[in-house]
């Protein structure tokens, strides 16, 4: 793997991991990019499919689901099978194994999603979601979480692959007041959970630095965070291998994450 990265990038990483090593507070947001490694497509890669014509933020909106209900929800039914049979990548793994080394260290790691898939989860850390989870669902009229069935898509393990997608899979109604369930997930327009961005917010004032990876820093009030953190002092560590709007970067990293992660942690856990 150090072979294929840049001498320059690797002084960068050795850089950021000093910072890091140095630093009790940490506070890390990560986005798409961090899974696109495990085969799941960022909300800027292009639809494929049966969904091409579309574009993610014409369908993750309160509005499309009372316009066409079906269609929303056929469109996370294929989203869940999509991500069923993924793994956890080298990135999230490095993550897991900081968030365990730092048990035993003086660090506080916080780690935060945008990402509503759970390989952070799978991999062993824990982490707050901000947009909510893709197995769970709700009504969408009297918010009541729904427990259905298996085949109904409140677990991952219901869905096997992209080879069993049905589209024609009716639209379930609530139990309690007769509306349709949706994902429970933070559509556009939508607030976040007063909890988790509550926890969110406090750790990115306090931290020391904060780090965005696999995020094009587009979306709010997530991507406020990084300036929450820089308003009150700390260090910003950019992971993305594209360019970001994110103008208060100290360090970038521009490689992808599962390239990255895992030799800033091995440098990080060596200190
Ligand atoms: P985006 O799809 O907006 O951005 C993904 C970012 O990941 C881009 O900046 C890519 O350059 C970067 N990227 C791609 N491959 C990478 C890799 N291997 N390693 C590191 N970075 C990589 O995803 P988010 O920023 O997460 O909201 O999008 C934010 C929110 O907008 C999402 O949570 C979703 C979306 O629409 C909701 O669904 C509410």
């Amino acid at each position: 793997m150090l072979a294929e990265l840049s001498p320059a990038l690797i002084a960068e990483v050795q850089r950021a991991a000093k910072l890091l090593a140095s630093k009790q507070r940490i506070c890390i947001l990560t986005g798409a990019g961090i899974s696109a490694e495990s085969g799941i497509p960022t909300f800027r890669d292009k639809q494929t499919g049966l969904w091409e014509n579309y574009v993610a933020e014409d369908l993750a909106t309160p509005d499309a689901f009372a316009r066409d209900p079906k269609l929303v929800w056929s469109w996370y039914q294929w989203r869940r099978q999509l991500v069923a049979d993924k793994a956890p990548n080298p990135a999230h793994d490095a993550l897991a194994q900081w968030q365990y080394h730092a048990q035993s260290s003086n660090q506080q790691l916080t780690l935060i999603t945008q990402n509503v898939d759970d390989l952070h989860e799978q991999a062993g850390s824990t982490v707050i979601h901000l947009h909510g989870n893709l197995w769970s669902n709700r009504c969408s009229q009297c918010e009541t979480p729904y427990q259905g069935q298996p085949s109904q898509g409140q677990s991952r393990g219901s869905y096997n692959s992209e080879d069993s997608i049905n589209f024609d899979e009716g639209l379930i109604s609530c139990s309690h007041c007769g509306g349709y369930v949706r994902p429970d997930i933070v559509w556009f327009g939508e607030s976040l959970p007063v909890q988790a961005w509550q926890t969110a917010e406090e750790s990115a004032a306090n931290c020391e630095v904060f780090i965005c990876i696999g995020t094009s820093s587009l979306v709010y009030p997530a991507a406020g965070l990084a300036q929450l953190a820089k308003q009150n002092g700390a260090k910003i560590i950019e992971i993305n291998p594209d360019p970001t709007p994110n103008s208060i970067i100290d360090i970038t990293l521009a490689e992808k994450a599962g390239m990255v992660m895992p030799l800033l942690i091995q440098k990080i856990t060596a200190l």
